[in-house]
């Protein structure tokens, strides 16, 4: 859980400041980011990994959170980036990373991306099949500029995550490890190719490191085998991301919650680190996190517009107790977790935060859609707060910096909420809320002509 958070005087402030009083000055709902804690989190991962391993480089997972803002902080800190599409290489190069500190990975690389990337001259294209390598050779001929690439190859191992987070042993991505001698040929037999490297990522909020431990030395396993036979040192093995943070405290943890974590940055530097170090530490270890440097670094901040009671009837419609609910004014269009994608936020009362959370309340957001229901604490529906808690009071979602700025979408035309950063002590703006206009722009009414903006005409076939 974040260290940004600390209660005075009852209320509840972030990276020093107190929460509620900016709700007072600017319009919720809104994120809340802290510099020093991206700064803190990338130094933790940093300092653990390269004890271990000096040869290590960190690119961040820039899906987590591409604001531009936050990429130059990470930037900033002197650390890399890893893009997932086009749109987010253009961010990145956007944001002033250089090449050399770009890695590009993505499922359906489109040859519009594969083009840019290749003409850019990332650091690797991580590419997830034989197909892909293909188009990339391909791609890579035909504008006569070799192109580094990394081999995403599947090391099939289990996981115990969400389910929508597993990306190994069923999943859609990489290539099949039985194909992963064919795919080493053709890399190396390929006269546009500079073979730079292997990949893995074995899922996010990985709460435990056996699994790192197993994919690690079946990825050594796989890079010996290509070594030996074509005579080649790869000059890196990317170990992915997948740190995860605590969700939930310990008190009301599960056995097998992926909620609930006991890991820290120096217990995944070991389980990667040693093997590496023990079987080939030629190698330079390449990351990918994106949760564990973006999730702590911000809360959501939004307010109680609702509250109301309503029975809970047994089958007989006999009225056999009470609820109590509340409505705030943020739900799954700005923070994914609702009854549907099954995720959980801890949750805070700004202005009552040193008082015991005793008093149970389903928590609900404001859209027209009966799953914009926020999950329960431990195994019950229920949200536990101060008594008292009503219309006006002032909620904090914590640990909301990964994958929720990225997620925001303007269902039931809500806009897509602003962002701040606590930098030094001071507040600033580092996103706009959609107006409306924002939200209205890519609609063609009856009798407008389309096309007639400014923009390149599709992301597939043409990039700025
Ligand atoms: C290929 C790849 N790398 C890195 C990450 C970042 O994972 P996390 O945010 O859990 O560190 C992801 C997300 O699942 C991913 O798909």
């Amino acid at each position: 859980m974040t260290t940004s958070l600390e209660i005075r005087d009852d209320r509840l402030h972030f990276d020093g400041l107190d929460v509620a009083d900016l709700a007072r000055q600017v319009p919720t709902p809104f994120f809340l980011f802290s510099a020093r804690q991206i700064a803190a989190n990338i130094d933790a991962l940093r300092t653990a990994f390269t004890r271990r391993h000096t040869a290590t480089e960190i690119f961040y997972a820039s899906k987590a959170c591409s604001n531009m803002w936050f990429l130059n902080a990470v930037l900033r800190s002197g650390i890399n980036v890893e893009v997932n599409a086009g749109g987010e290489l253009i961010k990145a190069l956007r944001a002033a990373f250089a090449p050399r500190q770009i890695v590009f990975n993505g499922v359906a690389k489109t040859v519009a991306e594969i083009e840019l990337a290749v003409q850019t001259g990332v650091r690797a294209i991580i590419v997830d099949s034989l197909f892909e390598l293909e188009r990339v050779a391909d791609v890579a001929a035909r504008r006569q500029q070799r192109a580094n690439v990394a081999l995403r190859i599947d090391v099939d191992v289990p996981t115990l995550t969400h389910p929508g987070l597993a990306t190994t042993h069923g999943g859609k991505a990489g290539i099949d490890r039985d194909d992963a001698p064919a795919a080493f040929d053709l890399a190396v037999s390929s006269a546009w190719i500079d073979l730079r490297g292997m990949h893995m990522h074995i899922g996010s909020q990985i709460t435990s490191v056996e699994p790192y431990v197993r994919a690690v030395e079946t990825a050594l396993d796989i890079i010996d085998a290509a070594e030996q036979q074509h005579g080649i040192d790869l000059e890196h093995l990317n170990a992915g991301g997948g740190f995860a943070i605590v969700y939930r405290s310990a008190a009301v943890c599960q056995p097998a919650d992926y909620f609930c974590s006991t890991l820290a940055a120096d217990d995944y530097a070991e389980a990667i680190c040693a093997a590496l170090e023990r079987r080939n530490p030629r190698l330079t270890l390449f990351l990918e996190p994106g949760r564990s440097i973006a999730g702590t670094a911000a809360v959501l901040v939004t307010t109680v517009e609702n509250e109301k009671t309503k029975g809970v009837r047994d089958a007989s419609g006999k009225r056999v107790g009470d609820e109590r609910w509340l409505t705030v004014d943020a739900g799954f269009n700005t923070l994914l977790e609702h009854t549907n994608y099954r995720w959980y936020y801890p949750a805070v009362v700004a202005t009552r935060a040193g008082q015991p959370a005793t008093a149970p309340f389903r928590l609900a957001g404001p859209l027209c859609d009966g799953g914009d229901v926020f999950a329960g604490d431990g195994d019950t529906p229920f949200r536990h707060f101060p008594e008292g808690t009503s219309v006006g009071d002032i909620v904090v979602f914590i640990d909301t910096g990964a994958y929720s700025l990225e997620m925001m979408n303007p269902y039931n035309a809500r806009p897509r909420a602003a962002a701040y950063a606590v930098v030094d002590g001071d507040v600033r703006q580092i996103r706009e809320p959609d107006t409306f206009e924002d939200m209205v722009m890519h609609d063609v009414p009856p009798g407008a002509a389309a096309g007639s903006r400014d923009h390149p005409a599709s992301l597939r076939t043409e990039f700025p």
